[in-house]
């Protein structure tokens, strides 16, 4: 399957699907990197592992003429999946509904806990003793998809969001490219027993 990756900045959960992507046997191939923000520093990662890249910003311009461009550039590239890897724009539901079970999303905590942003921090405020990360599809509603995938880490005493987040980033390379071949028919879904992953 042919398959956009639509980042915004550092790249690390795009670089996971990438070195996955690189085994002949699974079944995504990146067909372009898409960021909103020219300086993201995954474009540069992704360039250097010989994927083709392309800048659609968002800044600016009205939200029609961004997914417009957006959705140009996933044709000309013949998209056939969306991952969305650290995109941090709110897509409309308009282009939600034109990709509906063509696109999934990474969450760095155990939907439904903690949608929306700086949730490492707000999983501490609220002394929750686990945190994760979940893959899920994308729908009108933001971070609210049904879930393919969740892992699960401890939250240890002294934990600060950077300590906390870091445990969590690892599960999420781990998780991400394992959603996706389920997301696309190539793995069964993950059984109850293993819908999250304990680690
Ligand atoms: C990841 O932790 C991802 O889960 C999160 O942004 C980070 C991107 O890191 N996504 C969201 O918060 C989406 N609401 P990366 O660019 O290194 O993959």
């Amino acid at each position: 399957m042919r398959t956009a990756i639509l980042i915004s900045g550092r790249g690390s959960n795009m670089a996971a699907l990438l070195a996955a992507m690189r085994d002949p046997a699974y079944p995504a191939r990146p067909a372009v990197v898409v960021s909103n923000r020219a300086d993201a520093a995954g474009l540069a990662l992704a360039a250097a592992a010989g994927v083709p890249t392309a800048v659609v910003e968002s800044r600016g311009r009205p939200r029609e003429a961004f997914e417009a461009a957006l959705q140009e550039v996933l044709e000309r590239a013949e998209v056939g999946f969306i991952a969305l890897a650290g995109f941090l724009r709110v897509l409309s539901p308009a282009f939600v509904a034109a990709w509906e079970g063509r696109m999934i999303n990474i969450h760095p905590s155990l939907l439904p806990a903690f949608p929306g942003l700086d949730t490492h921090a707000r999983a501490l405020a609220a002394g929750v003793r686990i945190h994760g990360c979940t893959v899920h599809w994308v729908s009108a509603e933001v971070d609210q998809g049904p879930i393919i995938g969740q892992a699960a880490v401890p939250v240890l005493p002294g934990d600060t969001p950077e300590t906390l987040g870091a445990r969590v980033l690892a599960q999420e390379h781990r998780l991400y490219p394992l959603a996706l071949a389920v997301a696309l028919g190539a793995r069964p879904p993950l059984p109850e027993g293993e819908a999250i992953l304990c680690l």
